[in-house]
């Protein structure tokens, strides 16, 4: 596989930022920016964009597809899945971002982009949790995703969070959303989003809170830095005001998406 040294310095944060590491970390942090499809997508700067029936061919070129949780697969060629540190008897959100959704990256500088902008508490939770249950898989994630948290969000926050997904594939100009190159790569050009997508966004468009999933695309910030102080300190209050954290521990509190807390939990059981 080439790499692109500028793009890999880059993402370390440039040349100084770069020389700091010990070798270890240059390895970790190779290995994080091959990791991933989406990260290649992101940095790539091919001025050519691939036809939908292009980014279809591919599908038999890999040994994965695309739509699964990056918990479930290592993606560069030949890499292998690591041994996860094991959750606590009584896990938090807080657990989770620690030791399954990591690297939170994206998600933690969506939500202090929306927090820098002054966005109220309920959109900065939903861009901090927007992406996480990618970890679960790819596909469908925004409906995934807020399905998982629905039982312990405000209902705003829930509503945010599924249609982000929708709304990705639409520019709004009076939000100063534009469609994202990003979607160029990973679904072709002329790529049409599939008819539920396309159904959601009507019913969207005239929503009273077309607004809280728009304000997520609008903070859905990608950064390849991994030398970025981002935390999810700034968003305690937040997540102590707004989330519902069940004393059991998420995933033993029998909730009716107790299961997919699990399956992130213990994403190494066999059956
Ligand atoms: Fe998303
Ligand atoms: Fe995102």
């Amino acid at each position: 596989m080439e790499i692109k040294r500028d793009d890999l310095i880059a993402s370390l944060g440039g040349e100084e930022a770069a020389a700091r590491l010990d070798s270890e970390s240059k390895a970790d942090a190779l290995e994080d920016f091959l990791s991933s499809e989406l990260d290649k997508a992101l940095t790539s700067k091919d001025p050519h964009f691939p036809t939908a029936a292009e980014v279809e061919q591919k599908i038999p070129t890999r040994h994965f597809r695309m739509g699964v949780g990056n918990l479930f697969v290592a993606q560069a060629p030949g890499a292998k899945v690591k041994m996860l540190p094991p959750m606590p008897d009584k896990p938090t959100l807080y657990d989770f971002f620690a030791l399954r959704f990591g690297p939170a990256n994206h998600v933690l500088q969506s939500a202090a982009l929306a927090m820098k902008n002054g966005l109220p508490e309920e959109i900065i939770l939903a861009c901090l949790l927007h992406d996480t249950a990618q970890a679960l898989l790819k596909t469908d994630h925004g409906y995934w995703a807020a399905q998982m948290y629905t039982p312990y969000v405000p209902e705003k926050t829930a509503f945010a969070i599924k249609y982000h997904q929708a709304l990705r594939f639409f520019a709004d100009p009076a939000y100063g959303y534009e469609y994202p190159d990003l979607y160029r790569r990973l679904f072709g050009e002329d790529y049409v989003p599939l008819p539920h997508i396309r159904a959601d966004y009507e019913m969207l468009r005239n929503h009273p809170w077309y607004e809280a999933p728009r304000l997520v695309t609008v903070n859905d910030y990608y950064s390849f830095d991994p030398n970025a102080k981002v935390s999810i300190d700034p968003f305690r209050e937040i997540i102590g005001r707004h989330f519902q954290q069940p004393k059991e521990g998420l995933g033993n509190d029998n909730s009716p998406v107790a299961h997919m807390w699990r399956t992130i939990a213990r994403p190494d059981m066999a059956l």
